[in-house]
C-alpha cells in the first residue's frame, strides 16, 4: 500500500494542516502539546471536516478512546502498536472510506446495516414493542441511552415500520457544528442571509418533507436552537435563515441523546417546556451489561456478518470466549461489540474464533459478582477460583507465569489450587 505520509509535531499544527489539504486517513495520539488528540476530533466535526481519524491511544486507556469513538474518532489502536495489526486497521478505514463514498450514493444500501434490530431479552423485546406502536402514530419518540444502545437503529426502524417509510429520513447530528450551522442545516438559508450565503439553500426540514427527521445528539442543541425548534414541534412551521415567510411542512421527529436529558432541564440547560414536547413517547435503550442475555446471538450476528464480508470461514464462537464476551462490561455497548468481532474475523484464522482472537481488555475481565443466593463465603471461592483459571488460561497452564500475573508467589499459588481443588 503506498502512502503519502505528513506529519505535525502537535493538535494545532495538524489542524491547520488538515483544514488546508484534508487528507484520506488521519491518526491522531491523544497526548499531545498545545492541542490534545479529543479536542483535535471536535474543531474537525464543528467544521463540517469529515475525514476519518484513528486515534492511537495508549494501553488501558480504553475509556478515553471510547471517549474519541464518541467524538466521531472511526476506530483506535493501543500503544504498544503491533505493525501488523496497525496495517489492517489502516487498510480497512481506507478501503471504508472509499466504499462509503460510493455507497452513499446508494444510501439505499448504506443503510442495511440499520435494517435489523437484534436480541431476545425482555428490556429489547418491550423496547421494540413500543417502537412498533409508536411507529404507526405521528408521535414524537424520544431515544435515550449510552453510546452504542442502537438508537440510531431504532430510529431508522421507526421509519421503515410507518407509513412514512418510502419518503425520506434525514438525519441531523446536533452535536459539534456550530450554532449558525446547525440553523441553516435544519432550516435553511434564504440567499444574502449572511456572508458566504450565496445561493439560497433548502434546510433537512424541509427536504424530509412527508418523512422523519432524525435530531441526533438533542441534548447538545444550544440554547437559541432550542427555543426555534420548539416553535417549529409547536406550530410545524419554521423560517430560513434571513427569511420572511414561514414554510409549513409535515415531518416526524424522532430525537436522540446519550445525556441525561431529564438532569439537563434540571440544571437549567435544557428548556423544560422542549424536553416536554419531544418526551411524547421515550424508548430507553439499556446497556448491553444489563441484558448481557443479548450477547451470544449479536456475538454470532456479527460474526456471521463481518465473515461474509471478510470472504472467511467462521463457524462457531468457542464456549470460552463467549463466556468471556458475556462478562465483559462493555462500555461501548453493541458497536463496541461489532468492533471487537469484526477484528476477531479479520485477524483471526477461523473457522472456530476462539479466546486469542478476543483483546486483552476482554479477555481480562472478570464477571461482575451478582448476587444469586449464595454466601459471601461461595461467592469469594468462586470468584478466587475464576481469577485463577484465567490466570492459568492466559499462560497456557503455566503456574509459574500465572503467579506472576496475579502478583503471587508461586508457592502459595500452589496452596491455592490445591485447597480449590483445580488441576488434581
Ligand atoms: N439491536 C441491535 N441489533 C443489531 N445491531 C445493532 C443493535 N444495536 C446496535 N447495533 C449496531 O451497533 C452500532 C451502534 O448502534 P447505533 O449507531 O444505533 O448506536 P447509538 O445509540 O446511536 O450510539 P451513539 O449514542 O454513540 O450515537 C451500529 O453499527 C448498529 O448497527
Ligand atoms: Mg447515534
Amino acid at each position: 500500500m503506498e502512502c503519502d505520509v505528513a506529519t505535525a509535531g502537535n493538535g494545532e499544527q495538524a489542524l491547520s494542516a488538515i483544514r488546508k489539504d484534508p487528507p484520506d486517513l488521519v491518526l491522531l495520539d491523544l497526548q499531545m502539546p498545545r492541542m490534545g488528540g479529543i479536542e483535535v476530533l471536535r474543531a474537525l466535526r464543528k467544521e463540517g471536516i469529515d475525514v476519518p481519524a484513528i486515534v492511537i491511544t495508549a494501553h488501558g486507556s480504553i475509556e478515553t478512546a471510547v471517549e474519541a469513538m464518541k467524538e466521531g474518532a472511526y476506530d483506535f489502536i493501543t500503544k504498544p502498536i503491533d505493525a501488523n495489526h496497525f496495517d489492517i486497521v489502516v487498510r480497512k478505514a481506507l478501503e471504508r472510506e472509499g466504499l462509503k463514498r460510493e455507497l452513499e450514493l446508494f444510501s439505499e444500501d448504506a443503510d442495511k446495516r440499520y435494517r435489523l434490530i437484534i436480541g431476545t431479552s425482555q428490556k429489547m423485546k418491550e423496547a421494540v414493542e413500543t417502537a412498533k406502536k409508536a411507529a404507526i402514530s405521528k408521535a414524537t419518540v424520544l431515544l435515550l441511552g449510552e453510546s452504542g444502545t442502537g438508537k440510531e437503529v431504532f430510529a431508522r426502524a421507526i421509519h421503515n415500520w410507518s407509513e412514512r417509510k418510502d419518503q425520506p429520513f434525514v438525519a441531523i447530528n446536533c452535536v459539534g457544528l456550530s450554532k449558525e450551522l446547525l440553523e441553516s442545516e435544519l432550516f435553511g438559508h434564504e440567499k444574502g442571509a449572511f456572508t458566504g450565503a450565496d445561493q439560497q439553500k433548502k434546510g433537512k426540514m424541509e427536504l424530509a418533507n412527508g418523512g422523519t427527521v432524525f435530531l441526533d445528539e438533542i441534548g447538545d442543541v444550544s440554547q437559541e436552537l432550542q427555543t426555534k425548534l420548539l416553535r417549529f414541534l409547536q406550530e410545524r412551521e419554521f423560517d430560513r435563515v434571513g427569511g420572511v415567510r414561514p414554510i409549513r411542512v409535515d415531518v416526524r421527529i424522532i430525537a436522540a441523546t446519550n445525556r441525561d436529558l431529564d438532569g439537563a432541564v434540571k440544571e437549567g440547560h435544557f428548556r423544560q417546556d422542549l424536553y416536554h414536547r419531544l418526551n411524547v413517547v421515550p424508548i430507553t435503550l439499556a446497556p448491553l451489561r444489563e441484558r448481557a442475555e443479548d450477547i451470544p446471538i449479536l456475538a454470532h450476528h456479527f460474526m456471521d456478518r463481518y465473515a461474509k464480508e471478510a470472504k472467511k470461514n467462521f463457524s462457531e464462537i468457542v464456549a470460552d470466549a463467549l463466556k468471556q464476551l458475556c462478562a465483559y462490561e462493555w462500555p461501548g455497548n453493541v458497536r463496541e461489540l461489532g468492533n471487537v468481532i469484526e477484528r476477531a474475523i479479520v485477524l483471526g484464522r477461523g473457522p472456530r474464533l476462539t479466546l486469542q482472537d478476543l483483546p486483552s481488555r476482554v479477555v481480562a475481565s472478570v464477571a461482575r459478582p451478582s448476587i444469586d443466593g449464595r454466601s459471601y463465603r461461595d461467592a469469594m471461592e468462586y470468584y478466587r477460583r475464576e481469577l485463577i483459571l484465567v490466570a492459568l488460561e492466559r499462560c497456557h497452564g503455566n503456574r509459574a507465569a500465572a503467579a506472576r500475573a496475579l502478583g503471587l508467589h508461586e508457592k502459595y499459588l500452589l496452596r491455592l489450587l490445591k485447597s480449590l481443588r483445580i488441576g488434581s
